[in-house]
């Protein structure tokens, strides 16, 4: 033998490799692809130490599509580029079967001749991984190219040679060449495994089984990718050559499948709009129980002479379009469970989950609302849980996933103290928030703070969340009040405030203390079920944080989107001594918005209560309030008055009544207290009047009531 020269192989040595390379295919095929071994993994392992033997002692035998090669090992400095030789597309997506049925016009409109009857839609799930092509010449497998910008890919060759599902030669009737072209992924269990062994031995996790997949896929040691649990489903092909002609989608599939590949669980073919419906509604039912995670599906005109004429767009073929999921979904750990105490001390559960990617965007935490809907979903801590994301809703968990449980899993017990004060939590009759009691807890403080300065509140410029906790932190504030208190010291001496910042701060808190509206202020205060348009409705009617703090449920109720819920709940607010206190410095700090149209004239902090305009017309030009709210209302005797009916009345109804008092400035009390300036009095009156004679507060019959709020006195019912 010269040097450098294999050695020559026996023939039985030669045979018996060849012998064990189809043994080794046939038993791989049928754990790999078909899920169904004949063998046990000891015997397939001997065979293929067997083999592995053979070609170390005659390495002439090694062959390019030997299973051996399967353990990669070569290492590339970087993946190579290289050009597709028919470009890899994208495609449309739709999100709904009404958009899909517009789809299906939309193409019967391009095929005049086609008869909706007669089109058929090869349906495939869409899976969510990496797309790929695989090169076949003669049968043997050559290349592979990821999609890349979809005219050229990166050759990643070795890494797909050790994906177990990937044939490395071809049986059935193979064609000169083929390109088969699907996706890359990782299976839910294979990712769960993966990660685990990631965790144990120290290494990163994975966000999920997509970019996992993705990563294994370009790892530059093929060594590494060999131990990443990779799969190949095939869903299409390039360029192919010395083949038979085939006339569907269906027997194209079924060709790639007898060449030796894994198609898609589920593909099948529907001979109606209707039937592709009845598939999409069970696979949308089937999408959490798949075994890799899904984005929705993709319809193939069934008639490959019908994609012939359809064609392409630049992006995408006209052919086959996606359905994609309203919501993504993935999977994730259910870490732990914190509590999040919100401005109106409600204990927010909320999920810390193992990072997961869900529609393009990785999610970390997710609300669970409240105590309820942990128990009704029956989450616990260790589970592996459905979190989803539509559209820009926060995302959420949407149900844990019980049969992966281990037993370590554990029950969360709802805490009977506040985590941040330590003070006691209670869960009122017929709610579900459980809501920490403490009204100086630190949290309260923190999130009402933060709400006031946001944009949701007075929208200080400058002024975030973060500014407002290094305030909290260096106790310069005890209610929200007391940032238009501050002083430019307490400022300065906060870390990364220099002069400038301070200044603009400053500036931006006297624009707010000069030109806040009364629906901004109504919506800073964070009254619970108030939000910004209810605040806006809140302030067209009342015109003054006087009379709104003054109203009561009834006349609350008269409010659009206000219903006793609501009123109720500003009532509460209004009457909590914290609260007014709160009010009452916002008023001495001129934070007032009525107070300012007469600052023209008079100093606001000095003037008397009563005298408060109930609306600015100021304001009113800013265009946030209903026109009814004009300045005449100055000129009645109720003018900034209390007032509270009682008893039937006869010309109007108790609304109308309240209506007109408000609209003459007076604010409508719900009870008697030494707070009401008059009671107007109807028929059979009850105990509010002995009430009010005993605190000396005027009484009124409907008649004086009417007079002076200039309205005609009804006359005489007959
Ligand atoms: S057919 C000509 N079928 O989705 C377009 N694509 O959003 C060929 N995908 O890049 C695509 N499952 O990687 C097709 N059953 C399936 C698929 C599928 C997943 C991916 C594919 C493509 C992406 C487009």
């Amino acid at each position: 033998m010269k040097d450098g020269e294999a050695k020559a192989a026996p023939e039985d040595a030669a045979a018996r490799a060849a012998r064990l390379i189809a043994l080794l295919e046939h038993h791989g095929r049928r754990y790999h692809v078909l899920d169904d071994p004949e063998i046990s993994d000891a015997e397939y392992d001997a065979l293929f130490m067997e083999l592995l033997g053979l070609e170390e002692q005659y390495p002439v035998l090694r062959s390019p599509h030997s299973p051996t090669l399967r353990v990669g090992g070569e290492i590339l400095e970087s993946l190579p580029s290289r050009a597709h030789s028919l470009p890899m597309y994208s495609l449309d997506n739709v999100f709904s079967l009404g958009e899909g049925r517009e789809y299906v016009r939309k193409l019967l409109r391009l095929l005049p001749d086609v008869d909706e009857s007669s089109l058929s839609f090869w349906m495939e799930p869409k899976m969510d991984g990496l797309a790929m092509e695989l090169i076949y010449e003669r049968g043997i497998f050559v290349r592979a190219l990821t999609r890349g910008d979809g005219l050229t890919g990166e050759e990643v060759t070795g890494n797909m040679r050790t994906v177990r599902n990937v044939p490395l030669r071809l049986s059935g009737s193979v064609p000169d060449l083929v390109e088969v072209r699907g996706e890359v992924l990782i299976s839910r269990k294979d990712f769960a495994a993966l990660n685990a062994r990631q965790e144990q031995s120290g290494g990163k996790l994975f966000a999920n089984p997509r970019n996992a997949a993705a990563g294994s896929v370009r790892q530059l040691d093929s060594s590494v990718a060999a131990r990443r649990p990779l799969r190949f489903l095939a869903y299409g092909t390039g360029r192919v050559e010395g083949a038979k002609a085939w006339s569907t989608q269906q027997e194209l599939m079924f060709w790639i499948r007898d060449l030796g590949f894994e198609i898609a669980p589920k593909a099948g073919l529907c001979l109606s709009f209707a039937a592709l419906e009845q598939w999409w509604n069970s696979l949308v039912t089937a999408r959490d129980s798949f075994p890799f995670e899904l984005d929705g599906a993709v319809a193939k005109i069934n008639s490959l002479a019908l994609q012939e004429k359809l064609g392409f767009t630049s992006r995408a073929p006209r052919f086959a379009v996606a359905f994609k999921f309203a919501a993504p979904r993935a999977r994730a750990k259910l870490l732990d469970i914190s509590l999040q105490v919100g401005r109106t001390g409600a204990l927010t559960p909320v999920a810390n989950l193992s990072p997961v990617n869900v529609g393009g965007v990785v999610v970390r935490r997710a609300t669970l609302h409240n105590e309820d809907e942990i128990r009704a979903k029956d989450l616990r801590i260790g589970d592996t849980v459905l979190v989803q994301r539509a559209g820009d809703v926060i995302p959420e968990v949407v149900a844990a996933l019980p049969e992966l449980r281990d037993g370590t899993e554990k029950v969360f017990i709802f805490p009977a103290h506040c985590p941040e004060c330590g003070g006691g939590v209670f869960r009122e009759k017929g709610e579900s928030a459980v809501r920490c009691l403490n009204r100086a807890c630190p949290a309260v403080l923190r999130e009402s703070v933060k709400h006031f300065v946001s944009k949701a509140g007075l929208d200080i410029q400058g002024w975030g969340g973060k500014l407002a906790e290094q305030l909290l932190r260096a106790k310069l504030l005890s209610s929200p009040a007391d940032i238009f208190a501050l002083k430019d010291e307490d400022l300065l001496g906060l870390e990364r405030q220099g002069e400038k910042s301070v200044a603009n701060l400053r500036a931006a808190l006297e624009d707010t203390r000069r030109n806040c509206t009364l629906p901004r202020l109504i919506s800073a205060l964070g009254i619970r079920h108030v939000g910004e348009e209810t605040a806006k409705a809140l302030a067209g009617e009342f015109g003054s944080l006087d009379a709104l703090s003054a109203a009561d449920v009834e006349a609350l109720c008269r409010v659009r989107d206000v219903g006793p819920e609501v009123a109720a709940s500003i009532r509460d607010f209004f009457l909590a001594e914290g609260n007014r206190r709160l009010l009452e410095d916002l008023r001495g700090q001129g934070v007032w918005p009525e107070a300012r149209a007469m600052s023209v004239s008079e100093p606001e902090r000095e003037m008397p209560r009563q005298m408060l305009l109930p609306f600015s017309p100021d304001t009113e030009k800013k265009g946030d309030m209903a026109e009814e709210k004009s300045g005449k209302a100055g000129a009645s005797p109720l003018y900034g008055k209390t007032i509270l009916f009682t008893g039937a009345l006869s010309a109007l109804s108790r609304s109308e009544a309240s209506r007109l008092a408000e609209k003459a400035g007076a604010g409508v009390l719900s009870g008697v207290s030494a707070r009401l300036d008059y009671l107007v009095v109807g028929d059979s009156p009850g105990s509010k009047l002995r009430k009010a004679e005993a605190l000396g507060v005027g009484v009124l019959n409907e008649e004086e009531f009417l007079r002076m709020v200039n309205a005609p006195v009804a006359p005489e019912k007959a």
